[in-house]
């Protein structure tokens, strides 16, 4: 297509028209150039900075907005009951997201077919600011504590020598973290790679709190199902269309908004008395494990569209940021020790990924709140908010002008904590039980596919490494075990010797199915 010349004028960031873009100025037709080459040098050096750091983790994703629809109830109850965040109340009310779906390890550019979580981020904008929700496909996680996180992520980069991501580097922190267990059955299972973000589930993983009215608190975790139903792909499927396309999954999304099919999923919420209920085998501050739904019905609040495609993917899906500390009045923290440090870490990140100013760029503007601070400056500042009447005072309090505190929304709702300050781990770690379970509930061409993947990276690895991951699996479920040894030539016998890792505590089950292996 050729285009007239009503085009708007090309013009330097300055706004001085470009009368040429095709040659630098030089003495002469053949040079040499010279140094005043305002429009030439600043082309260059912009390009020179077009890249910013990709995420550590989480790099390859894909950005859409649309809407949440709240249903005014948790299930059947009015949902004030639970919580008095705003955007949950009145059926029918619509707040605007922007979502990010991503894969976890591999670079920007990476295939969006590989075995890996999922991320699921959601950023609510709502009219008392922005609440994120940020978390994955698989309901649960690694590992527990915060504090081995760069360890977990480490191991599943590529190694630092040779550049190439190794089963043996993964399952020789994975047989040393027994609380991976769980998520290993979910990832190696057809789960691990969804066929598209159109077909897969989200969880927030990490358990949250509500808040009603009367400062009453909750424990809760949230689930998104997709209407689309839930598709895998097999490894072989995944190694077929990465052949052909390294970013299908992105494709199959933008394509599906850009014909009206607008993909759509269901939030649900399941919730908790908050304590520390003795009476479950598991802590409910565990990320490592899912509530059973028998016991704690995920019940739905609302639903999601998703119908607008970015226009800019730097502007909206590099730089939107995402962090788990972003919530709204009716929403709080529990004290899970994954949550606390997460929190930490991304706005950490953001600072540095794209700027100490990241929260004034418009997709991470709470668009739809006022924004009123006393936050000045910084590298790339360009708008001063809640400067009102008095632009001098800056500061709060003050007699002369400025921003007040906001009304209280009510009285401090966190728990009475005691304790000796200690570095200890969760009392109930029980980490084999519920991947027994979920290993139980797998149709039979899942646990042979689960088998299968396991059984094809594990070979891979130093013998002890091997024996040990068959230990951990025989602990979870003796069929697990068992199949996943013989793939690997080891038996129950072959790794009966071994005593549990170094601090780990055994549940009397667990102590019961050891001394069955030999
Ligand atoms: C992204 C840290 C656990 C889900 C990130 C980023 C960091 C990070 C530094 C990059 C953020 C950015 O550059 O904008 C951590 C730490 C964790 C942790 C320290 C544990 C202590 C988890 C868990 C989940 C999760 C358990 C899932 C529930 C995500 C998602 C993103 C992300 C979805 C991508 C957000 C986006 O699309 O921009 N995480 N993470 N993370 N993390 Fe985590």
């Amino acid at each position: 297509m050729t285009t007239g010349d009503d085009r708007p004028m090309l013009t330097t960031r300055q706004g001085q028209p470009v009368y040429d873009n095709q040659n630098q100025r030089t003495v002469g037709a053949r040079g040499p150039a010279t140094l005043e080459n305002y429009h030439f040098l600043e082309k260059i050096s912009h390009f020179d900075r077009e890249r910013i750091p990709e995420r550590v983790v989480h790099a390859r994703g894909t950005t859409s907005y649309g809407y949440f629809e709240a249903y005014g109830k948790l299930g059947d109850e009015p949902i004030s009951r639970f919580t008095r965040a705003k955007l949950f109340q009145e059926p029918g009310k619509r707040t605007d997201v922007a979502v990010r779906f991503s894969t976890v390890i591999g670079g920007r550019d990476s295939a969006e077919t590989a075995r890996d979580p999922r991320g699921f981020a959601v950023k609510f904008y709502t009219e008392d600011g922005n609440w994120d929700l940020v978390g994955n496909n698989l309901g649960v996680f690694f590992i527990r504590d915060a504090i081995k996180f760069p360890d977990v992520i480490h191991s599943l980069k590529p190694d630092p020598v040779t550049f190439r991501q190794e089963p043996a580097r993964i399952f020789d922190f994975m047989s040393q973290t027994p609380e991976s267990t769980h998520m290993l059955v979910n990832l190696f299972s057809p789960r691990g790679i969804p066929a598209t973000y159109r077909f897969m589930q989200g969880f927030g993983v990490n358990t949250y709190k509500w808040v009603n009215d009367r400062n009453e608190t909750l424990l809760v975790k949230y689930h998104w199902m997709p209407k689309q139903g839930v598709r895998s792909l097999t490894a072989q499927d995944a190694a077929a269309i990465q052949a052909g396309d390294l970013g299908h999954a992105t494709k199959d999304l933008m394509d599906a908004i850009d014909r009206g099919d607008y993909p759509e999923w269901e939030l649900l919420v399941q919730v908790m008395s908050d304590d520390e209920h003795e009476e479950l085998d598991f802590d409910p501050l565990d990320d490592t494990k899912v509530w059973p739904e028998n016991d704690f019905p995920p019940r739905p609040v609302g639903r999601l569209v998703l119908d607008r495609n970015v226009s800019n993917i730097f502007a909206e899906n590099e730089q939107i940021s995402f962090g788990t500390g972003v919530l709204v009045d009716g929403l709080d923290f529990s004290d899970d020790k994954m949550l606390v440090g997460r929190t930490f870490s991304y706005s950490d990140t953001q600072r540095y990924r794209v700027g100490p100013n990241y929260l004034q760029l418009p997709v991470n503007q709470a668009k739809n709140a006022d924004v009123r601070t006393n936050q000045r400056d910084g590298m790339m500042a360009y708008h001063v908010d809640g400067a009102g009447e008095n632009p001098h005072v800056n500061y709060e309090p003050s007699i002369t002008g400025g921003l007040r505190e906001a009304p209280s929304p009510g009285q401090e709702v966190g728990p009475v904590i005691t304790g000796r300050l200690t570095r200890r781990r969760i009392p109930r770690t029980n980490d084999y039980k519920q991947a027994g379970q979920r290993y139980l509930l797998m149709h039979q061409w899942e646990r042979d596919d689960l088998v299968h993947n396991l059984v094809t990276l594990i070979s891979q690895c130093a013998r002890p490494v091997q024996e040990r991951m068959v230990w951990h699996f025989l602990m979870a479920e003796d069929e697990l075990g068992l199949r996943v040894g013989q793939g690997l030539g080891i038996t129950a016998a072959d790794v009966a010797h071994l005593e549990p890792l170094p601090g780990q505590v055994l549940t009397d089950e667990e102590r019961q199915r050891l001394s069955q292996l030999g």
